[in-house]
């Protein structure tokens, strides 16, 4: 088994949290037998200080020639004054639109062991888990025309039928995977590209019989999301809704750090953490890297084939969370804070516990 990743690190907490991610893989490929070839490559901010793009065409060429790629985070408040086509997120949204990705994966779920970390109540939050069906490459992100004057500025929301079609098509398939529902979010009460995504998806649907479509509109969704989450399965949702409600989510796990994505549908698939770049805590070795290390594990499933080292990242995950290993991120009083576990000791540790697992396995298989 050989597979060609191209890493690129990025911005901020970027670099910390993907290097942990690496570390995983290379335990992975080390017990599995496995080649897995990494590329780093500038993207973002930093690759605006090292190449004045962010998106150099090194970057892209390394992207499209690889079977998958990894990244950290873009952005920070260093290139807050760059011009629009120079900012960070623009090389992202670049990356996504030059490798075709329209389906974006962010699964969010409670997990009993971090129950203190989240807000909300054990009653409210037992039982939840989420996977938001993002559209990646329409809507405002995207729309043509789009502008900034003097007096007004405007963007455009634009869907057609086919790019609402193919991205329910991911939804129905996932749920068909979990537990059979759809939750469509939209605003089709005053928008008509929600109208049309309405009636899309309602059409898609008649193909997936076995699979429960309901609708909601954003707004109260955005509500009972976070005030009965055990009630969804699969929410499908475009660009921006989808961008703010799984941020959302991140509440029911307890951490943005902690939450995963994939951005498949494309030539290549794209696996980043959701989180940002969270200057603020950039070079530290205090970051969560248990978001960009499950995009990893995403990576393998949905690049590779791969399915129980997968599986295996996710359960090494879930060991050292329920060994208590937290960072600062997941604990909230001053004082526990200060026995925060780092970056590099989660990273280490989930490197570790999966490579027994795997071990396990394979002395299990050998027999
Ligand atoms: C995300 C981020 C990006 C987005 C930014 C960095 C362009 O917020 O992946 O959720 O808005 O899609
Ligand atoms: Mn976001």
């Amino acid at each position: 088994m050989k597979l060609r990743i191209t890493v690129l690190p990025g911005d901020g907490i970027g670099p910390e949290v993907t290097s942990e991610a690496v570390r995983v893989l290379h335990s992975v490929a080390d017990i599995c037998g496995y080649h897995f070839e990494f590329n780093e490559r500038p993207i973002g901010g930093s690759a605006v200080v090292a190449a004045g793009d962010p998106l150099p065409n090194d970057t892209l060429k390394s992207c499209l020639d690889s079977d998958a790629v990894l990244l950290g985070a873009v952005g920070g408040p260093a290139f807050d004054r760059l011009e629009p086509s120079l900012r960070p997120e623009a090389g992202l949204l670049r990356l996504r639109q030059a490798l075709g990705c329209f389906a974006n994966l962010r699964p969010a779920a409670a997990n009993q062991a971090l129950a203190d970390c989240s807000p909300l109540r054990p009653e409210v939050r037992n039982g939840a888990d989420v996977l938001i069906v993002r559209e990646l490459l329409g809507g405002l992100y995207f729309g043509q025309p789009r502008a900034i004057n003097e007096t007004e500025a405007f963007n455009t929301m634009r869907y057609s039928i086919a790019e609402v079609e193919r991205i329910a098509h991911v939804a129905f398939r996932e749920a068909r995977n979990r537990h059979k529902k759809v939750t469509s979010v939209d605003k089709a009460n005053v928008l008509e590209t929600s109208r049309l995504w309405r009636a899309v998806v309602a059409r898609v649907a008649e193909q997936y019989r076995d699979v429960t479509l309901e609708h909601a509109y954003v707004d109260s969704f955005a509500m009972q999301l976070i005030t009965t989450p055990s009630r969804y399965d699969v929410v499908l949702t475009e660009n921006l809704f989808g961008d703010i409600l799984s941020d959302e989510a991140a509440v029911i796990s307890g951490s943005l750090g902690l939450l995963a994505s994939a951005s498949i549908g494309g030539k290549v698939g794209l696996y980043e953490p959701i989180h940002g770049s969270a200057p603020d805590l950039a070079g530290q070795n205090l970051a969560n890297p248990i978001g960009a290390i499950t995009s990893a594990a995403m990576l393998l499933r949905h690049s590779a084939n791969l399915t129980a080292e997968a599986n295996g990242i996710d359960e090494a995950v879930g060991k050292v969370i329920a060994e208590g290993y937290r960072t600062a991120d997941l604990l909230h009083d001053p004082v526990s804070r200060k026995r925060a576990h780092t970056t590099k000791q989660v990273g280490a540790r989930v490197a570790e516990t999966v490579s027994e697992l795997l071990n396990q396995r394979m002395a299990y298989h050998a027999v």
